[in-house]
């Protein structure tokens, strides 16, 4: 499976943050805000990324991210000239992707939950239809809203609904098979002239082969794509890693417990930034995690 990491967007609820910079290389806490949904790919196992950013933003994401080899996966990066919409990124990848079945992962989104890696891994090896999470928001009128049956059988995706059927979210995570090129040449721009990835979504779950999986009380899903939540996802992240003195979002800690690299190039990463305390949590991480796995 390859993986998308989609970080175009205009960014324009967080001007004038985003007037001179990306939104997704803004910080969230001690991170980039790309680390973390970075981090949620490697997880789920996948080498093979593309990094789809704006024309001009680009050179600055690949001055952070290089072409992957620190994290032993590999980047390839694609422009998308406007947002067109989050299904676009398979009109885009479609040539890279070769017909191999793609994880997409939003830029600005952040996944928290102890059993993440096995929610991963179970819906990367999926091999028919698409699956995505549902998480309950108090604001659902501004994700993708999925309608369940008396049995909790997903029924109907409606994107941004003014009077939302039902408070469970579709999270900026979600998993394609093969055919995911051809389903997304079928969708058409939307009134707000987006392909939208809801469309997408609704295709898949129109033949009965979108799983909806549903993220609990013991997960945290947030977006950083307005001031309030931008706050909110760099609080959260802070809180955990002062607490337990766990890492969130740290891409060298996922690749390092995935096998992608060892402890001395953790230990690598660790020293380049030996003056911060996530350097400090990384040399650490290199140091015990063996002897507990
Ligand atoms: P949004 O937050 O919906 O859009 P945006 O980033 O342009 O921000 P704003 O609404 O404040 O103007 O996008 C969600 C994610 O998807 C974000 O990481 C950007 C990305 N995206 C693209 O890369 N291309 C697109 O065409 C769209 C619509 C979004």
């Amino acid at each position: 499976m390859k993986g998308i990491l989609l970080s175009g967007g205009s960014g324009t609820r967080l001007h004038p943050m985003t007037l001179a910079t990306s939104k997704q290389l803004l910080p969230v806490y001690d991170k980039p805000m790309i680390y973390y949904p970075l981090s949620t790919l490697i997880l789920a196992g996948i080498r093979d990324i593309m990094i789809i950013t704006t024309p001009h933003d680009q050179e600055q994401f690949k001055r952070l991210l290089g072409d992957g080899s620190q994290f032993g996966v590999t980047f390839t990066y694609r422009s998308q000239p406007n947002p067109d919409g989050i299904a676009q990124a398979f009109l885009i990848g479609e040539d890279w992707l070769d017909g191999a079945p793609c994880a997409l992962a939003l830029g600005d989104n952040l996944i928290f939950a102890d059993h993440l890696p096995l929610m991963l891994r179970e819906a990367a090896l999926r091999e028919k239809g698409a699956t995505v999470f549902a998480y309950q928001v108090r604001d659902p009128e501004r994700y993708g809203v999925v309608t369940f049956d008396e049995k909790g059988q997903a029924l109907d995706i409606t994107e941004k609904p003014a009077d939302p059927a039902s408070n469970w979210a579709v999270t900026g995570l979600y998993f394609y098979d093969h055919r995911v090129c051809d389903m997304a040449r079928q969708v058409r721009p939307s009134a707000r002239g987006e392909l939208e990835i809801t469309d997408l979504n609704q295709m898949y779950l129109d033949e009965g082969t979108l799983q909806v999986d549903l993220l609990g009380r013991g997960c945290a899903w947030l977006d950083a794509g307005m001031p309030d939540s931008l706050m909110q996802a760099g609080t959260f992240v802070q809180a955990i890693q002062s607490r337990q003195g766990l890492l969130v979002g740290s891409p060298a800690e996922a690749a390092f417990r995935m096998g992608f690299i060892d402890a001395e190039q953790l230990r690598a990463h660790g020293r380049k930034m030996s003056k911060t305390e996530l350097g400090r949590m990384l040399l650490q991480v290199a140091d015990t995690l063996r002897s507990l796995a």
